[in-house]
């Protein structure tokens, strides 16, 4: 898949094993707690995009669960050179066109509560909340807050809207 993000120069494509380096850089400044070379290689099997202009800016990684019913978002992150400019945003819109094409009903993540700015990220897509799980490490207490988006809703909303918009079309598209 290349896939130019609309009005800019960003291209998102298929991660291969030679942008792992880039993307575990990302990484490590994105979380407290990096992921492992390990999952960045066993991820390549699954949904995992990077997106790039002249570098690569930041990638995505997904599965999908449940005979292809559900996905699940597991990592997401753009480098804190590139944030605020959209490149999380692109990233999340072509991995929802590709859930949407391979008729998943839902998509799934999980956020910790004190990350607003990835939680505002997801509501704008429709992601609501659904369940809240506390977690103890070794230093502290985190809230993370479960995130799903009801991706067959959204389908039939807009087939809805597409429907009583267009009839002339239907009718079109049953003869
Ligand atoms: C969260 C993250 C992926 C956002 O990436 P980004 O490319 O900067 O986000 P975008 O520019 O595409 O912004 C999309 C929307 O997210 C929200 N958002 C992004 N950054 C925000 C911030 N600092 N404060 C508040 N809202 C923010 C806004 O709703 C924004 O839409 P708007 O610009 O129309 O207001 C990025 O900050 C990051 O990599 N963080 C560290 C890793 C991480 O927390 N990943 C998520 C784990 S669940």
């Amino acid at each position: 898949m290349n896939v130019h993000a609309a009005g800019h120069s960003m291209v998102i494509r298929s991660a291969t094993e030679e942008d792992l380096d880039r993307v575990l850089e990302i990484d490590q400044l994105s979380f407290p707690n990096p992921c492992t070379p390990h999952f960045l290689k066993s991820s390549l099997k699954d949904i995992f995009f990077v997106i790039e202009q002249k570098e690569i800016m930041g990638y995505l990684v997904a599965c999908i669960c449940d005979l292809g019913i559900r996905a699940e978002i597991l990592r997401i992150a753009v480098h804190p050179d590139h944030r605020g400019k959209g490149v999380a945003k692109e990233l999340l819109e072509a991995s929802l066109r590709i859930f949407s094409k391979d008729d998943i009903e839902e998509v799934e993540l999980y956020v910790n509560s004190a990350n607003r700015s990835a939680e505002k990220l997801y509501e704008k897509f429709g992601f609501k909340i659904t369940k809240n799980f506390t977690f103890l490490d070794d230093l502290d207490f985190h809230i993370f807050h479960e995130m799903k988006l009801k991706l067959l809703e959204v389908k039939e909303m807009e087939n809805q809207l597409w429907e009583k918009n267009c009839p002339e079309n239907v009718d079109h598209a049953i003869q």
